[in-house]
């Protein structure tokens, strides 16, 4: 049987994301039980509708792996009590018919949702909009658990890289559970 293909989308474009490291510490917990990759979606423009049809080339490239993914695991910051503009730029591409025939990718697909920040909301409300969002697109969401990790700075090591310690057991839990979920 074919492993499952889990596809992380992570809210930060910034080379040293905290969420991007907890994107890296879930395919170390998912291991070998499912191909897990990284978005890179550094180079899609800014929405315009005067560009949509035909769509860019990076537009295209995403739509496919998010089409070829069986689950997408959505990493986010929270900026200002939201999730950041990068990530809603992406969504509303994706959100988008790609033509005539073919509806847009995001629809039916299972979707998991965690955050890091070192304040202490741990990007729960960030977390809400962007759930309120991705169901609207008809994302199939699992809604528990989801993981919220507050005061990052609690869990790097000297150098400033995360190191999870009392979030990992969740973190471990969440991928169980979003591999059971996509079935
Ligand atoms: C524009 C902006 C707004 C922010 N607003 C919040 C916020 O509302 N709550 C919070 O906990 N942290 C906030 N932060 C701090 C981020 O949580 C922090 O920079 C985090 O490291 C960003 O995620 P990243 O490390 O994955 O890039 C904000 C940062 C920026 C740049």
């Amino acid at each position: 049987m074919e492993k499952v293909k889990i596809l992380a989308i992570v809210g930060s474009l910034r080379k040293d994301s905290l969420n991007r490291q907890l994107a890296l510490a879930a395919r170390e917990a998912v291991g070998g039980r499912a191909d897990f990759s990284l978005l890179s979606y550094d180079d899609v423009p800014l929405m315009n509708q005067d560009i949509e049809y035909p769509a860019p080339g990076a537009v295209s490239r995403v739509r496919g792996e998010v089409k070829a993914a069986d689950g997408i695991w959505f990493f986010t910051p929270e900026y200002n009590h939201f999730f950041p503009g990068v990530l809603k730029n992406l969504i509303d591409w994706l959100s988008r018919p790609i033509s005539k025939e073919q509806p847009q990718v995001l629809a039916g697909k299972p979707a998991a949702v965690s955050g890091i920040t070192p304040g202490m909301s741990g990007t729960g409300i960030a977390q809400d909009h962007l759930i309120t969002l991705i169901s609207f697109l008809n994302m199939d969401v699992m809604n528990a658990p989801r993981l919220t990790v507050p005061n990052a700075m609690g869990q790097v090591d000297e150098n400033g890289r995360l190191k999870l310690k009392g979030s990992y057991p969740f973190l471990k839990t969440q991928a169980d559970d979003f591999i059971s979920f996509i079935g």
